[in-house]
């Protein structure tokens, strides 16, 4: 995808803007979705322009004008140029899915995180997604595992009706169950004790509900996936910073490090982390 913006670009554009451009866009089905610099901000309709006429897949290009925020994480964007429209469909891992890049969180980056995690995945599961989306995990777990069961909890109302839409786009309907709320009022309420993997996606908050996490799992005993932020001076360092706070939040519990990584840099020299622990 990199290549793609780069080629777009250079007949237009410095190598210096290029590379300025390059770290901070996303190609997510036929829409782009691109952060730019104040530097460059005078010539965001011709980088618009430029993209949408030498992309031939993309047919409309948003600017990126906030970071991704509040409960349902996502983000604000401005229309730049093309068909103003933010729903699209996106491919992954063989699956296809509806998104809507304005009312719900999406990003192509976690696509390797996604393969890496349903390969892990034992016969007959029971998984519950605490912070599901509109169901990307879910589906490409259930995809991949055809005796999984994901209880696909997400409390953003369109994120859940996309969930739906998508479990039945890839026919997996019978084994992802899109569920409306809280992660902890759903677990309290209908999830206790279900389940033999979690995954908590929300690395800004992950902390805050491990005991729901804990409390989902079959006999307090199973993998929860626990994704958080770290603050840290290098790649390298997070894992260790990583450790310590998986210390910090689960040391009531009996838990054993399977592995721990950066999925990616999210800011300056803040990494987002997932750990995969085995709670016994
Ligand atoms: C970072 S996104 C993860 C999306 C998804 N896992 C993916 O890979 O695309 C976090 C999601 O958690 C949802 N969320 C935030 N707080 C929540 C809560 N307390 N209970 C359930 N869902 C919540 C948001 O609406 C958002 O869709």
């Amino acid at each position: 995808m990199g290549s793609l913006l780069k080629n777009a670009l250079k007949d237009v554009f410095t190598k210096e803007e290029i590379e300025k451009l390059y770290s901070s866009f996303d190609i997510i089905g036929d829409i782009i979705i691109i952060k730019i610099p104040d530097e460059l901000e005078g010539k965001k309709e011709i980088i618009a322009n430029t993209l949408i006429n030498k992309i031939k897949t993309v047919n409309t290009v948003f600017q990126q004008i906030s970071s991704v925020q509040g409960e349902y994480r996502t983000r604000k964007l401005c229309f730049l140029t093309g068909s103003n429209k933010s729903y699209t469909e996106y491919k992954e891992h063989g699956c296809i899915f509806k998104v809507d890049v304005l009312k719900t969180y999406f990003s192509p980056r976690l696509s390797t995180e996604r393969l890496r995690v349903s390969k892990m995945i034992s016969n007959n599961e029971i998984i519950v997604n605490m912070f599901a989306g509109i169901g990307t995990y879910s589906i490409i777990l259930a995809k991949k595992n055809p005796d999984c069961i994901v209880y696909s909890i997400d409390s953003n109302p369109d994120a859940n009706d996309l969930c739906i839409i998508n479990s039945k786009l890839n026919k997996v309907q019978d084994r992802v169950i899109p569920i409306l709320g809280n992660a902890r009022t759903i677990i309290d309420n209908q999830l206790k004790g279900k389940a033999t993997r979690i995954l908590m996606p929300l690395p800004e908050q992950a902390s805050e509900f491990i005991d729901s996490a804990i409390a989902a799992l079959q006999n307090n005993k199973g993998v929860i996936h626990y994704f958080a932020h770290i603050k840290s001076k290098s790649k390298l360092d997070a894992v260790e910073e990583g450790k310590i706070n998986c210390h910090k939040n689960f040391q009531c519990y009996h838990y054993k490090i399977i592995s721990g990584r950066v999925v990616r840099e999210v800011g300056p020299r803040i990494y987002q982390t997932v750990f995969d622990l085995e709670i016994f």
